[in-house]
């Protein structure tokens, strides 16, 4: 078992809460290059891939006319690309092996909109289209893909990529009854999904029904979203204009 992550120490963390045998790796998902060479070196030490999981990630919150250019592709290049490298590394050897699972993590932003994290939102949803098209191809073929959908866990990601006056822990929270989902939790619920080959999972309950609300009146949703986007835009005006940003 391999844990990459781009910071090394996080790459170790990992591997040392797993097992003994667990390696860690630093590795930038961005770089196709290295992403193969990470999968090549298991296949040739362990001679198969048995899991794959794609799920670096990174987010920008705030008003989406304040993001950069540059945001737009460390964006793009980390949360699809990096999916995409990954399933590229991986999928032709657990076709020629005839078997594996890949899991790719989106979010439940993949799943339904809401401003303020609008370049989040673009990518999860194309990591939830990338994974379910694979999926109709991959399974037939003895490889299975889950895309796990979930509304705010409890990582560090909560209180990172503040652009403006946007707290991400209140954003994220606002919904979910102030808690979020505990991370153990979620990875053993991914472990179930891929024992069932899941298609999709989302977590927590209470995401699971909005999803299913979502998918009955989208245009319900979206008014909600713009009500709930325009009442976090005031809270963070209000943070800017007192001097005193909020904080989780
Ligand atoms: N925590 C949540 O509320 C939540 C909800 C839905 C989806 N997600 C998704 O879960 C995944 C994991 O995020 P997390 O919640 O553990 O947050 P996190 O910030 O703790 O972990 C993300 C990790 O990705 C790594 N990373 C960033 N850029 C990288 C790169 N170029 N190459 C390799 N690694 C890179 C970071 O170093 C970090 O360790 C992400 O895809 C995120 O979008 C998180």
């Amino acid at each position: 078992m391999v844990c990459t992550d781009i910071d090394e120490h996080a790459a170790e963390a990992t591997a040392a809460g797993l097992s003994a045998r667990a390696r860690a790796a630093r590795l930038d998902v961005t770089d196709a290059a290295a992403v193969q060479a990470a999968v090549d070196d298991v296949v040739a030490r362990v001679g198969r891939l048995d899991l794959m999981f794609n799920n670096a990630g990174i987010v920008w919150g705030g008003d989406t006319e304040r993001l950069t250019l540059d945001q737009w592709n460390a964006i793009i290049d980390v949360n699809l690309r990096g999916v995409v490298h990954g399933v590229a590394a991986a999928y032709p050897q657990m076709l020629r092996q005839g078997h594996g699972h890949i899991v790719n993590t989106a979010s439940m932003a993949g799943l339904s909109a809401a401003g303020q994290i609008t370049s989040y939102v673009a990518t999860k949803h194309a990591v939830v289209g990338l994974s379910l098209a694979l999926r109709t191809e991959a399974v037939p073929r003895g490889v299975g893909v889950t895309v796990v959908c979930p509304a705010a866990v409890e990582t560090p990601i909560l209180d990172k990529g503040a652009v403006g006056g946007f707290v991400g822990r209140d954003y994220f929270l606002q919904n979910q009854g102030g808690r979020a989902y505990d991370a153990d939790r979620l990875a053993r619920d991914t472990l179930r999904a891929i024992e069932r080959n899941k298609a999709i999972l989302v977590k927590p309950a209470v995401a699971h029904a909005q999803w299913l609300f979502a998918r009955l009146t989208p245009t319900l949703m979206n008014r909600l979203a713009m009500r709930f986007v325009a009442g976090q835009r005031s809270r963070q005006t209000l943070g800017e204009a007192s001097g005193h940003p909020r904080s989780g």
